[in-house]
This record gives C-alpha cells, sequence and structure tokens, in this order.
C-alpha cells in the first residue's frame, strides 16, 4: 500500500438494510470508538431510505456515509431517482458510480457513469467510480485492455483538480466468494495508478484505488498489503459490524 494515502474502507450495504441495520451501526461504532483508533477513512453507503440517519448516526464516532448511486442531473421529472445534490443533503460525502450491477442491470454506460461522476463532483460529493471485467473478459486476456477503457470512458477530466476515488471491482469475483490472485490484482492496481498517472499527473498519484469483489476478514490483510491497494469496497462482509471492523483493523 501506498503510505502516502489514507487507505479507505467503504462498506457497499446495496439492496440490503433497514432502521433496524442501524443497531448494527452502532455496533461498529462502539467497536470503533473502544479499540485502537482505526488506520483508514470508513465510510458507509446504506440504502437511501437510511443514509440520513446512517450519517447523523455515523458522524459521532468518525463514520462517513455515501450514497450508492446518483442522477446526472441536479433535479427533474426523474421519477425514483435521487440526485447528487439530494445525497449530500442527507449527509453523504461520497456516492459509489458505475457498480458493476447497475452497469448490467440499469445499462449504464460509460457516458452515464461520467455524467454521475461529474454531478457528484458538482454537489461536492466524492464519487467512487467502479471498473472491472467480467470472468469470459478475463479468461481472454482481456482485463488489463477492458479495465483501461472503462477508466478512459467513465473518470471525468475533473478528476485532474477534485477528488475521485476508483474501486477496481472483477465482475465475477463480486459475491462469489473468488477472488483474484495477489499477483492479479496488483498487476491489474499497478496499470490502472500509470494509466491515472499519465492522465492526472500527481492528482493521478494519490488517487486512491480500492479492491473490491468477495473481501473478507480472512483475506483483507493480504488483499490490503499489496501495493497500489488503498482500500476496499467491501459487499457482503460490510453488513456485520464486527466482520466489518476486522477488515478495517486490517489495514
Ligand atoms: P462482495 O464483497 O459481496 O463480493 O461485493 C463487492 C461489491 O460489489 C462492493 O461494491
Amino acid at each position: 500500500m501506498t503510505t502516502t494515502i489514507t487507505p479507505l474502507i467503504a462498506g457497499n450495504w446495496k439492496m440490503n438494510g433497514s432502521r433496524a441495520s442501524l443497531e448494527e451501526l452502532q455496533q461498529l461504532a462502539g467497536l470503533l470508538t473502544t479499540g485502537e483508533a482505526p488506520k483508514a477513512m470508513v465510510v458507509i453507503c446504506p440504502p437511501a431510505t437510511i443514509l440520513h440517519a446512517v450519517a447523523s448516526q455515523g458522524s459521532t464516532s468518525g463514520i462517513l456515509a455515501g450514497g450508492q448511486d446518483c442522477h446526472a442531473s441536479a433535479s427533474g421529472a426523474y421519477t425514483g431517482d435521487i440526485s447528487a445534490g439530494m445525497l449530500a443533503d442527507a449527509g453523504a460525502q461520497f456516492v459509489i458510480v458505475g457498480h458493476s450491477e447497475r452497469r448490467a442491470a440499469h445499462g449504464e454506460t460509460d457516458q452515464i457513469v461520467r455524467a454521475k461522476a461529474e454531478a457528484a463532483i458538482g454537489a461536492g460529493l466524492k464519487p467512487i467510480i467502479c471498473v472491472g471485467e467480467t470472468g469470459a473478459e478475463r479468461d481472454s486476456g482481456k482485463a488489463e485492455a477492458v479495465v483501461a477503457a472503462l477508466l478512459a470512458g467513465s473518470v471525468p477530466d475533473a478528476a485532474e483538480l477534485h477528488e475521485v476515488i476508483v474501486a477496481y471491482e472483477p465482475v465475477w469475483a463480486i459475491g462469489t466468494g473468488r477472488t483474484p490472485t495477489n499477483d492479479e490484482i496488483a498487476q491489474m492496481h499497478n496499470r490502472i495508478r500509470a494509466i491515472l498517472v499519465e492522465r492526472f499527473g500527481d492528482k493521478g498519484a494519490s488517487t486512491r484505488i480500492l479492491y473490491g469483489g468477495s473481501m473478507k476478514p480472512q483475506n483483507a490483510r493480504e488483499i490490503l498489503n499489496i501495493e497500489n491497494v488503498n482500500g476496499g469496497l467491501v459487499g457482503g462482509a460490510s453488513l456485520l459490524a464486527r466482520d466489518f471492523y476486522t477488515i478495517i483493523s486490517a489495514v
């Protein structure tokens, strides 16, 4: 891990969680405030229905809040959508954009993801921009080329002046219990770093690159120790306070 970058561990609760989950958050807050101070920034991205509650409750223990998606427009006739400004108003400081589940299930293209990231920046949020190859793309040796193209299309030019976060999430590793080897993660994160540096200079050198996909208490330490892995984007294992805390403590 690059020592000058403060690592960030973000929990993506996806479509899980209700007001009852605030109990779990309370437990996490208790663990974070009683033990040794965490060496990572801690972010929870809950469903929008409890975002405000998570942001309010988390603030006393240093837990930051994020949205899971935003619309590219600031307001308007978009039934069911939520703008970046609304997320910020609810207390979010981050927003995930371009998660593979949204790219696949909602037809989000690079162009849409880039517009969402720009909207997030415009609303004062830090976008967590997700990229990753499918299993078939990896098997055919195209993983790096696919990720490079996703980065080129999804990361806005505004990243040169504003803080964005990149999350490498191999689609085939999400929710499957399978992860790339440490060498494969290192190779991809080094490649992403080189691309960011080439495009954004110093800003690219200090951009956080998170790993996501079946990160668990059992594998977090070794993954987080890999060069250019500046934290994690955690799905399933972020739902239980004890597991998520173990991952945070692995930094
Ligand atoms: P899992 O940790 O459940 O594999 O999910 C990863 C993910 O999609 C985080 O955004």
